[in-house]
């Protein structure tokens, strides 16, 4: 049985007094959140403030990224040792604003997903087609070419990530996947994970919201959410977070 588990993606957004603002009306709301796990992930300079916010809570903490190296000269870089020192369980990797705009490739994804198992955290790998590639009838195997080089290279311990399917078109576009493509993806998406993939919760990104979130939650390979622009309004979190308890 895999646990729930509901992501919020602050993305570049928030400041001090914004996250405080912003947890406090979280956790003043937060009865009732039992079965499902939860993380919000703020930018990385954030996460010392954020975790001392959340502790005492069983909401957990997450960064979205991390480098794939160690440590050394590599300007501007987080390495995965400093933020699990910061009691980060999770860390996104390879969301699809950093291949975008970072230029970020699979093979680069599953090493930085590698750097972070190896210091204790759960890599969430992202994978997600743009709408040419759909429409062009690709999705399929641009999902299969992200995962590959993950697949490779995590070996027997595949089964301790976590995949977020997020479609480009769907990301802070108002457009959601319906719970039937959504599902589609994942079910494939599973099934390249072999042995591993009863094992690993997929969540599903891409504009989700109340209002759509019950529905998403109700298919058998939807185990959860990354949430980006509900996440930064505590009703709306809550409200998702609930769906999938
Ligand atoms: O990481 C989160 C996703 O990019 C989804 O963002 O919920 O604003 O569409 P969104």
């Amino acid at each position: 049985m895999r646990r729930s588990l509901v992501m919020g993606n602050w993305k570049m957004n928030g400041s001090l007094a914004a996250n405080q603002v912003l947890l406090e009306a979280l956790l003043a709301k937060w009865q009732g959140v039992h079965k499902a796990e939860v993380a919000v992930a703020p930018v990385s300079l954030h996460l010392a403030q954020v975790g001392q916010l959340l502790s005492g809570s069983n909401i957990q903490l997450a960064a979205q990224d991390a480098s794939a190296h160690a440590s050394g000269a590599f300007t501007g870089e987080v390495a995965a040792a400093m933020l699990s020192e910061l009691d980060c369980r999770y860390v996104i990797v390879g969301h699809s604003e950093r291949r975008q705009y970072h230029a970020e490739s699979s093979e680069l994804v599953a090493k930085k997903a590698k750097a972070v198992l190896a210091e204790g955290m759960v890599p969430v790998v992202c994978v997600g087609e743009t709408l040419s590639e759909r429409d062009a009838g690709q999705t399929l195997a641009v999902i299969s070419e992200q995962l590959s080089p993950v697949i490779a290279l995590f070996g027997a311990s595949l089964a301790q990530i976590v995949v977020a399917y997020e479609p480009v078109w769907a990301i802070g576009t108002g457009k959601t996947a319906t719970p039937e493509q959504a599902q589609a993806v994942h079910a494939f998406i599973r099934d390249q994970l072999g042995a591993a993939g009863e094992q690993v919760r997929i969540l599903y990104g891409g504009s989700v919201k109340p209002a759509n979130a019950e529905a998403l939650f109700a298919k058998t390979d939807i185990d959860g959410a990354l949430v980006g622009g509900a996440a930064l309004k505590a009703d709306d979190f809550y409200a998702i977070c609930r769906a999938a308890d």
